[in-house]
């Protein structure tokens, strides 16, 4: 296949130069969007009469052509052109003969790939956004079936209070809420039409930007030419946005990680996502989420891949912005897999309450009720504080826990103690009683699964 630029050069490019310089393997998944995109240059050509309308009408046509072919793989992307761009171009020609040779009038492929990867990247975050919101869903799902799941919360990975599993799992419906915010802010950025910004400085044919960029579903245009095809900000915010998003996937997956683990069993998950050892029968490993936390770093690489690459570039393009497909494209991949497993994993995982309860039970994690209790009657918390954490260990060197120490046990630490404290200590009750707006009583939860429906709407 000529090369889009032959003309100036005399000698052919030397074979591993032109494999090296191809970056076919990696567009030539956007060539819908190329051929949306060619469909609505050749329109606003046909507008400002750069092309006849009997031209406009059959590059349109013949594009059209061209993509459905591709989609019934009648037409085959060849492996060894230099883009996508030259790819579509090169079969429009050879289909169309010269009027195919005008399409590329009042564009360069510097705008081109700048627009393919923002319309394609349009795309693939609809379907990151969505397959965030059926996570979403299954967490409330969850959420929903456990209210009543009393499961000690920790700090350090010590347990610290009593919370409900619901309360827990909602925790990640807030962080991923914020992840549609990302992805939504950086989507509404990104969404400004760099075609007909040229190579570099636009063009002297009279073009209408704002026509190809209204048929394109753009808000507007972007305003300076040198910006347009050398902003890569959109691919930098999106990965920023999904290693975000693997971050927190990674904190849930080692979780489920240790909840799986016969030393917490809280939690089991369905045959259809756990894998079994090739020499321990016993063994029921929780391979996805492991998976899941292991591709937290290839997103992580994608982003340092990007800053890097863009770093230190001087205007407008440079062909190392030819790196950026790999690692975004690398990003979406890795998070919409993880996702889609994600999800129904969370929603059929079987929840052992009463292992949750028993752990509750143990640790002491109804001590800064005690001490509370001591507060409400007076007792300054510090010192409330003070004596609580002796009769810890009090009951640690003698066998006991809060709940089961008699009054007069109490007594011999202070004689605020009565009866009623019992009542407050209780496991049921530490949980039941934080109803604190945002705490992790039951009374609660209502609020974060009307905010979460409210934001997946
Ligand atoms: N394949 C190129 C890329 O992805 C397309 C733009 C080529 N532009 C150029 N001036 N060589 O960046």
């Amino acid at each position: 296949m000529e090369k889009l630029w032959a003309g100036r050069a005399h000698g052919a490019l030397d074979k591993a130069a032109d494999d090296f310089n191809s970056s076919i393997s990696v567009d030539s998944r956007m060539y819908r969007q190329d051929i949306r995109g060619s469909m609505a240059h050749a329109a606003s050509l046909v507008k400002t009469g750069i092309l006849s309308g009997a031209e406009g009408a059959k590059i349109i046509e013949g594009l059209g052509g061209i993509l459905r072919d591709i989609d019934e793989g009648k037409l085959e992307i060849d492996p060894a052109a230099e883009d996508i761009h030259s790819f579509v171009e090169a079969v429009l020609t050879e289909r169309l003969g010269d009027t195919g040779r005008k399409l590329h009038t009042a564009r360069s492929r510097n705008d081109q790939v700048a627009l393919d990867t923002r319309l394609y990247l349009r795309d693939r975050t609809a379907d990151t956004i969505e397959l965030i919101v059926k996570l979403i869903d299954a967490l409330c799902v969850q959420a929903e079936r456990n209210t009543d799941a009393v499961m000690p919360g920790y700090t350090h990975l010590q347990r610290a209070q009593p919370i409900t599993f619901a309360h827990q799992l909602l925790a990640y419906g807030m962080m991923l809420s914020r992840d549609l915010g990302r992805l939504s802010d950086a989507a509404r950025r990104m969404n400004y039409s760099p075609l007909g910004a040229c190579a570099l400085a636009g063009t002297t044919h009279h073009i209408d930007r704002m026509m190809s960029a209204a048929e394109l579903g753009f808000d507007g245009i972007c305003l300076n030419s040198l910006d347009a095809v050398s902003d890569r900000d959109f691919c930098v915010e999106l990965t920023s946005a999904l290693a975000i998003t693997m971050m927190h996937l990674s904190r849930l997956a080692e979780e489920l990680i240790l909840w799986t683990s016969w030393e917490f069993h809280f939690v089991e998950l369905s045959d259809a996502y756990t894998t079994g050892s090739s020499i321990m029968p016993q063994k029921k490993n929780s391979d996805m989420a492991e998976l899941v936390r292991g591709k937290t770093g290839r997103v992580y690489g994608d982003l340092i891949t990007l800053l890097t690459m863009l770093k230190g570039l001087p205007l407008a393009y440079n062909k190392d912005m030819q790196e950026d497909k790999e690692a975004v494209f690398d990003a979406f991949d890795t998070v919409n897999a993880c996702l889609g497993v994600f999800a129904p994993m969370i929603e059929t995982m079987t929840v052992k309450k009463e292992n949750m309860l028993a752990a509750a039970k143990g640790g002491f994690i109804n001590a800064t009720d005690l001490a509370d209790w001591l507060a409400k009657r007076g007792v300054p918390f510090r010192t409330a504080y003070r004596l609580t954490g002796e009769i810890v260990a009090w009951c640690i060197e003698n066998g006991k826990t809060l709940e089961d120490m008699s009054l007069e046990e109490y007594k011999n630490f202070s004689e605020v103690f009565d009866e009623g404290l019992y009542e407050d200590i209780s496991i049921a009750a530490c949980v039941e009683k934080r109803t604190s707006a945002g705490g992790a009583s039951p009374v609660n939860i209502q609020a974060q699964l009307d905010y979460l429906k409210q934001v997946t709407s």
